[in-house]
């Protein structure tokens, strides 16, 4: 497969970086998973968008424009075609400096570093079948809306997913759902779609607005608001999503059955919607 590295495309094997790139030791960078179909990537100006407030809140400068990212994402789907559908990662760290935790002065070039990935979207069984789900307290930082990659609490949260044989763990701080270890989640209940509010305690999701926007379009009742822990544990339907994801059905939560322990049938409209949309 072939890799971008600082404005080069090589075999990923070639793609080498300095053990004090700032990434490596600090987690100090930030990163984007954005999907491709049929070799379109599926919202990219959002996906960029969200790379630049993320790089502007950790104060890293854009190593590139929006047509100079487009262009090279361009030219990595082009090269990994051999895949039907990617997933498309990037990821641009404040560069290598000798260990400080401040910012290097004189300022570095960030290392950009982007690779391409099969994008394996749930099988139909999945879908249908939905999945199981844990909770856990959100033990991450406050800013979670940044996309940052240091990820050692998500990490350590989605094992205790594995750990437990289930998909996905959900978190909840203070009482309230904020996401998943790498998705966000909404809720039903009797018949409305509850989705947390965007704020510094979850991740501004691209599939999570492409579910509001459907939600709207489509007249399917819609409450954006804190969801409670007692009201995750008494949904109709939890859903997760995110760009690798798409939209999957929580059926059991904690190995308790979410209603009758199958997709419901606001889960099942939206899947319908979100698969029309994105061809
Ligand atoms: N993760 N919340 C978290 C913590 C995430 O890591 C992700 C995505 C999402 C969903 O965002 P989006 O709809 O834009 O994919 C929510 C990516 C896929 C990852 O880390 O691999």
């Amino acid at each position: 497969d072939t890799v971008y590295l600082n404005g080069s495309f090589m075999p990923s094997a070639q793609a080498t970086i300095p053990v004090l790139d700032r990434g490596f030791i600090f987690g100090d960078g930030i990163y984007e998973v954005i999907p491709v179909y049929s070799s379109q990537p599926f919202r990219l100006q959002e996906h960029l968008s969200r790379l630049v407030h993320s790089l502007d809140a950790v104060r890293i400068r854009n190593p590139l424009d929006f047509s100079g990212w487009q262009a090279m994402i361009t030219r990595l789907i082009q090269e990994n075609r051999a895949w039907k559908d990617q997933s498309v990662y990037l990821q641009v760290t404040r560069g290598v400096a000798p260990r400080d935790q401040a910012f290097p002065v004189p300022d570095v070039e960030p290392t950009v570093f982007a690779m391409s990935m099969p994008l394996s979207t749930p099988s139909a069984e999945l879908v249908a079948s939905g999945v199981s789900a844990i909770t856990a307290l959100d033990i991450r930082w406050q800013r979670c809306n940044i996309k940052a990659i240091s990820l050692l609490a998500n990490v350590l949260l989605r094992q205790e997913a594995v750990d437990h044989g289930v998909a996905e763990t959900l978190m909840l701080r203070d009482g309230w759902l904020t996401e998943g270890s790498s998705s966000n989640v909404f809720i039903v209940h009797e018949g409305t779609l509850l989705a947390p509010p965007k704020d510094q305690h979850m991740l501004p999701g691209i599939t999570y607005d492409v579910i509001l926007e459907l939600a709207e379009y489509h007249a399917i009742p819609l409450r954006i608001g804190a969801v409670s822990e007692a009201q995750l544990r008494h949904a109709d339907e939890i859903w997760l999503t995110s760009s690798t994801k798409e939209i999957l059905a929580v059926v059991s939560l904690d190995g308790k059955a979410v209603h009758d322990g199958r997709p419901g049938p606001v889960f099942r409209r939206m899947y319908a919607l979100y698969q029309d949309f994105k061809n």
